[in-house]
């Protein structure tokens, strides 16, 4: 059946790992510098506009949120990196549940696809290239989007097309979509590689 979007809510948000839901069902996961507009993709995905948090103050809460959809996936909302006024507490509760989500077995195993979000106007940064390594290296299974297309005109859509697909850490294989939660653009796409990875019918 179908999976129903109008069925979907916040199960919780973790600032523990033990926290953690264990149910056997996939976990999308979104992964990306404070900012860059993970919870915005969440909300656009699922068709709402304010289930997931967007921050106007970047990195406040450091949580993981899981939305579970209609019993069939997680949505799992990572805390953002590459924040450069944490503190140094919050740098370890980063650290504590970013490792505690990819590492705990009970999960990890759950965690397809991984999606990483790079802005489309800034290309990979320092952080995204070393987030970008540990997905390789891990072998989770993932995908890009770059996010806030919106933003470029077509010329700066070409150089950024560019940038992403000859970027040394992005292997050819792996798909990049470039996506605007305020327009919708690569909505469709996305769906269609997450039904891809989880099995879930759209
Ligand atoms: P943290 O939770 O702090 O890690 O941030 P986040 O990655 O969840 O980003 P969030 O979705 O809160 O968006 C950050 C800012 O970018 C907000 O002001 C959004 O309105 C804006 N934004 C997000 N997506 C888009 C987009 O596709 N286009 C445009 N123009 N703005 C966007
Ligand atoms: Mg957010």
């Amino acid at each position: 059946m179908a999976i129903n979007l109008n069925n979907v809510k916040l199960r919780i948000s973790a600032g523990l790992p033990r926290q953690f839901p264990n149910d056997p069902i996939p976990q999308v996961a979104f992964s990306g510098r404070s900012n860059v507009g993970k919870s915005s993709l969440i909300n656009s995905l699922l068709g709402r506009k304010s289930l997931a948090r967007v921050s106007s103050a970047p990195g406040k809460t450091i949580t993981v949120n899981f939305y579970d959809v209609d019993a069939k996936l997680f949505f799992v909302d990572l805390p953002g990196y590459g924040f450069a006024k944490r503190r140094a507490e919050d740098q370890q509760v980063w650290s504590r549940l970013t490792d505690g989500y990819c590492t705990d077995n009970t999960h990890a195993d759950r965690i397809r696809p991984v999606i990483q979000l790079i802005d489309s106007r800034i290309g990979p940064t320092q952080d995204d290239e070393m987030m970008l390594e540990y997905l390789n290296q891990a072998g989770f299974p993932y995908l890009v989007v770059a996010t806030k297309c919106d933003k470029l005109n077509a010329t700066e859509r070409r150089q950024s097309e560019e940038l992403f697909r000859n970027h040394p850490l992005i292997p050819k294989d792996i798909p990049v979509i470039f996506y605007s939660s305020l327009k919708g653009d690569g909505k469709l796409e996305l769906w269609k590689q997450i039904a891809a990875y989880t099995g879930v019918k759209i």
